[in-house]
């Protein structure tokens, strides 16, 4: 019997290869989008089931939860990837900018894992895959607000396998680098940024890559859900997100954090240079 797998945020992205590659694969897909004129996006693909959901209404969880099941029967496995990108100095962004990402990034994904749970507990199977991000690793300037909702995710998701597992049920995330998809021309971007943050901002960003294609997460996103590892929970993708952890294994946190600081404040080592260079060669980092 085919397997059935949840995958929100559909219409571009990550979600809309995502639903390409577990269909393809057999897999039954319950796709989300939360706009009536992306319905059809996913016409022509076999054996997906496109439903609307905007993952802030934490009071829609529920009910969209019996909606998927029912779509097939059954679920097997939960992708929250629906998710957006607040940029900008905190100073200049509002609290209600910094409450609404938390709302869809963070409670959002929440409420609709929560509204899976029972589920998974009863059938005693279930994968949840969340998409966290590589800025939730280290924490980046000018975006601190949505690398603070990817770290909530990473944390989350750390805490809910254990809790999870005696139930059979697998929980993880994914810390995607850069990557080419549409988020970046759907920025909530701060309003009246003060000029003394120009010189960073063009600094930090100036030195960022193009970005992988979309694909490449969600080879990492396939592995979570079928590699059948209940005990691990992390997963990088993207030669700027691989390196992260390999670096960060090889120097120690304390290390690496100053190198990557001192990297973002304009200075960056030798080694440093090293290692984005082994990352942009998707090469294995070495000392
Ligand atoms: N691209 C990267 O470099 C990168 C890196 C690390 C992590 N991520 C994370 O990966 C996930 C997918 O991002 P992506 O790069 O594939 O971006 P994307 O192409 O913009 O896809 C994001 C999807 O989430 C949907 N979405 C946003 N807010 C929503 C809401 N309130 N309710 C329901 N759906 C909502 C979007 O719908 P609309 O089109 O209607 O807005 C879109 O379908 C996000 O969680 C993002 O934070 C991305």
């Amino acid at each position: 019997m085919s397997k059935t797998i949840v995958i929100t945020g559909t219409n571009s992205g990550f979600g809309l290869a995502a639903v390409k590659r577990f269909a393809s694969e057999g897999w039954n897909v319950v796709a989300t989008v939360r706009k009536e004129e992306y319905l059809t996006v996913h016409d022509g693909i076999t054996n997906v089931k496109t439903l609307l959901l905007d993952v802030s209404d934490e009071g829609a969880a529920e009910a969209f939860a019996r909606d998927a099941i029912a779509a097939f029967g059954r679920v097997d496995a939960l992708v929250n990837n629906a998710g957006y990108y607040q940029m900008g100095p905190l100073e200049a962004s509002s609290m209600e900018q910094v409450h609404q990402q938390f709302q869809t990034n963070v409670f959002g994904l929440m409420a609709l894992t929560k509204a899976f749970v029972p589920t998974f507990r009863e059938q005693r199977s279930g994968v949840i895959v969340n998409l966290s991000s590589i800025s939730g690793d280290q924490g980046y300037p000018y975006t601190s607000v949505y690398a603070a909702s990817k770290a909530a995710v990473a944390a989350f998701s750390e805490g809910l396998n254990v809790e999870l597992a005696d139930f059979g049920v697998s929980v993880k995330a994914v810390f995607p680098g850069a990557h080419a998809t549409r988020i970046f021309t759907k920025i909530d971007i701060a309003g009246n940024v003060p000029d003394d943050y120009q010189p960073g901002i063009q600094r930090f960003f100036g030195a960022q890559g193009t970005g992988s294609a979309p694909e490449v997460t969600v080879d990492a996103i396939w592995a979570a859900v079928v590699d059948g590892d209940q005990a691990r929970v992390r997963y990088y993708s993207g030669p700027d997100g691989e390196i992260v952890p390999r670096a960060q294994q090889m120097l120690g946190r304390d290390w690496y954090w100053r190198e990557f600081r001192n990297a973002a404040l304009g200075n960056p080592s030798p080694l440093w240079k090293s290692m984005v260079r082994a990352g942009d060669e998707q090469v294995e980092f070495k000392l």
